[in-house]
């Protein structure tokens, strides 16, 4: 083949491929795009000439031109092509009123073929049934696919938003190191080994947690970045290994002016995106009336479905297992799903095993099909041992009706609400009883300052340990830490935590405290965190600030049901990259040089 590559150099492209219509009509004019289709009908060859943002007819007309259309014999699907003709109407019944070039073909003049292209793995076609995998070891092909581009314009389109409102509200947008030191965010790091001194690695930050903190301390004020983070931690849809947030710090504020200035933020996004008006402020709930009421620190609330406990009324009941966990002050939780005729008795069956993943050692449920009849009216395993006074109680608890289920769970408060509140969810989606139309924000907001983590016999901070107590908590703190609650909150949306952040401490001896309590010696603190500690002695300012997760905003706001649509290259549930087939084996002599070894054993 030969490369005159003459065509960019002497014609310039005057129109996209979305563009021409009836009132183009004579014009001459230049495109440049893939060949979508290539039809041939009795000789002369039509081709669907697509670029970013449409797709136009063009024409190899052997009586126009025999030269162009010879050579247009060899174009084939995702040839790159730029093309010169006229702008002529389409013949009656060959136009095609579905697209805003329908009324129009252009009779190719002149031509050049920029790159050939072999036959695709797979159609580029919005609807695709072609799997992920393969999508994704072709990924740059998958993207020439509208339907998988959107949701990365919608991401940049976001980011613009972001970027103007802030810089509006006086941020600077500032950047920090990839290569630092660990940043304890609760997963483990990815290292990066050094080879100038051996045995010492970087850590790639799990977020800039630290060093908003530094430029606070430093005078900034305001602080904000679109930044990278990684933590090697179980992936999930909605969980990435290297991942984008929206981190940002503040000096002088309070919990309310964070969140005063983050709805603004959010309220412009679904504005400008959706053309959707949030209200002014978002719901805020205390982190324990989120677990007793959904049973989840991330409740979906377009789900009005509320637990209920109903401990004491148990205490003195026939029914052993519930007696016996009201006695040990234990909870006792039931979940009324009202309307809930359709589930048939293996649904309710299939909620037990649902429990057990969360620990519980069983699921009870009670069908009303009349409330009022304690004999035959209450349907259950369970119910022949609720005394009448106990269904009394449940009814008022509950204000249960006809054709609603009970759904019961005893056992430790993690265990009773963890399991109601995914069986809440599992059976709201069941019985569509979630308004997808709908946005439900929400702060979460009064979390413990610690939690209790058994498996090591020790306290561990329930967001970072950079977060202050709430006011009241900064004498007692230390001595009654499962009394401590934060100043830390988390962004809630439809069921999904977008973002979390805090008031940080900004005082060295508070901060040294809290590191003692989670168990670090005076030589660990020095060693992880002496920077930090030194830093804060420097007439440190109050501050706080948030991180929003942007792969989450970017998928709920594009409707997609997994980060990997909203992120350009992503990793597979396993943590590869099926493009570049990363991570990959590295040859002896790069280890080497880091001065390490692979042990035999592993290949
Ligand atoms: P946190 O660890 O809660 O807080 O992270 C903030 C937000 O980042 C998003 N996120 C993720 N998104 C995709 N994949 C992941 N693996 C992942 N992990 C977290 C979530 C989450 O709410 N430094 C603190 C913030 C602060 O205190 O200001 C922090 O990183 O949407
Ligand atoms: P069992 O005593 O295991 O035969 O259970 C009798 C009924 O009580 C079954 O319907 C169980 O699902 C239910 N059940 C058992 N343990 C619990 C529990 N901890 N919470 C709620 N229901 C339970």
């Amino acid at each position: 083949m030969s490369f005159p590559q003459r065509f960019l150099h002497e014609l310039k492209r005057t129109h996209h491929n979305y563009e021409l219509t009836a009132q183009d009509i004579g014009k001459e004019v230049v495109l440049m795009g893939w060949v979508q289709t290539r039809r041939d009908h009795g000789g002369v060859i039509f081709v669907d000439l697509r670029d970013l943002h449409g797709i136009t007819q063009i024409v190899f007309n052997p009586q126009i031109n025999p030269a162009a259309h010879s050579e247009a014999d060899q174009i084939r699907s995702e040839f790159c092509l730029g093309i010169q003709g006229k702008v002529s109407p389409r013949p009656d019944g060959m136009k095609n009123s579905k697209i805003k070039t329908g009324e129009v073909e252009i009779l190719v003049s002149k031509f050049e073929i920029f790159n050939t292209s072999p036959p695709p793995p797979f159609a580029i076609e919005d609807d695709t049934e072609t799997n992920e995998t393969v999508r994704l070891e072709y990924r740059y092909l998958d993207l020439r696919r509208n339907a998988a581009k959107a949701p990365l314009m919608l991401r940049s389109k976001i980011n613009q938003i972001i970027r103007s409102y802030l810089n509006e509200k006086n941020f600077y947008e500032l950047e920090t190191p990839y290569l630092t030191k660990s940043t304890p965010e609760g997963a483990r790091d990815f290292l990066v080994p050094s080879r100038l001194y051996p045995g010492e690695a970087y850590a790639l930050p799990q977020s800039p947690q630290l060093f908003k903190q530094l430029f606070m301390i430093s005078g900034f004020e305001r602080y904000f970045q679109i930044v990278r983070c990684f933590r090697d931690e179980d992936l999930r849809a909605d969980r990435q290994p290297e991942f984008t947030q929206l981190d940002l710090e503040m000096s002088f504020v309070t919990q309310e002016d964070v969140f005063k200035l983050m709805e603004g933020l959010w309220k412009k996004v679904w504005k400008e995106v959706l053309h959707l008006e949030l209200p002014a402020t978002f719901e805020r709930l205390a982190y324990r009336d989120a677990m007793e009421k959904y049973g989840s620190d991330k409740p979906d609330l377009r789900l009005s479905w509320e637990l209920k406990t109903v401990t004491e009324l148990f205490k003195k009941s026939d029914f052993k297992v519930f007696q016996e966990a009201a006695q040990k002050n234990q909870r006792i939780s039931v979940l009324k799903v009202p309307n809930a005729e359709s589930l048939s008795r293996k649904d309710l069956d299939d909620l037990t095993p649902i429990g057990k993943t969360f620990g519980a050692k069983g699921i009870a449920w009670v069908r009303l099909n009349d409330p009022q009849d304690f004999e035959k009216g209450w349907q259950s395993p369970i119910s022949k041992f609720f005394s009448a006074e106990e269904k009394t109680q449940l009814l008022k608890a509950t204000d249960a009706k006809t054709n609603d289920i009970l759904i019961f769970c005893a056992d430790t408060s993690k265990i009773v609400l963890e399991s109601l509140g995914h069986i809440r969810l599992h059976l709201g989606k069941k019985l569509k009883a979630i308004d997808e139309s709908q946005w439900k924000f929400a702060w979460i907001i009064d979390f413990p300052l610690f939690q209790w983590d058994a498996k090591d016999n020790r306290w561990v901070s329930e967001h970072h340990p950079f977060t202050s107590p709430k006011p009241e908590f900064f004498e007692t703190f230390a001595d009654q830490p499962d009394k401590a609650y934060a100043d830390c909150y988390d962004l809630v949306l439809n069921g999904m935590e977008m973002g979390s952040g805090s008031i940080r401490i900004h005082r060295p001896d508070m901060q040294k405290k809290v590191f003692q309590l989670l168990g670090l010696t005076e030589a660990d603190i020095r060693e992880k965190f002496g920077f930090l500690i030194d830093a804060l002695t420097y007439g440190a300012p109050p501050h706080g600030g948030v991180a929003f997760g942007i792969d989450r905003f970017a998928m709920i706001l594009s409707g997609g049901q997994s980060l990997r649509e909203v992120i350009a290259f992503p990793k597979t549930q396993r943590g590869q990259c099926l493009m570049t087939n990363a991570p990959s084996k590295i040859p002896d002599q790069q280890w080497k040089e880091l001065h390490l070894k692979v042990s035999k054993n592993i290949d």
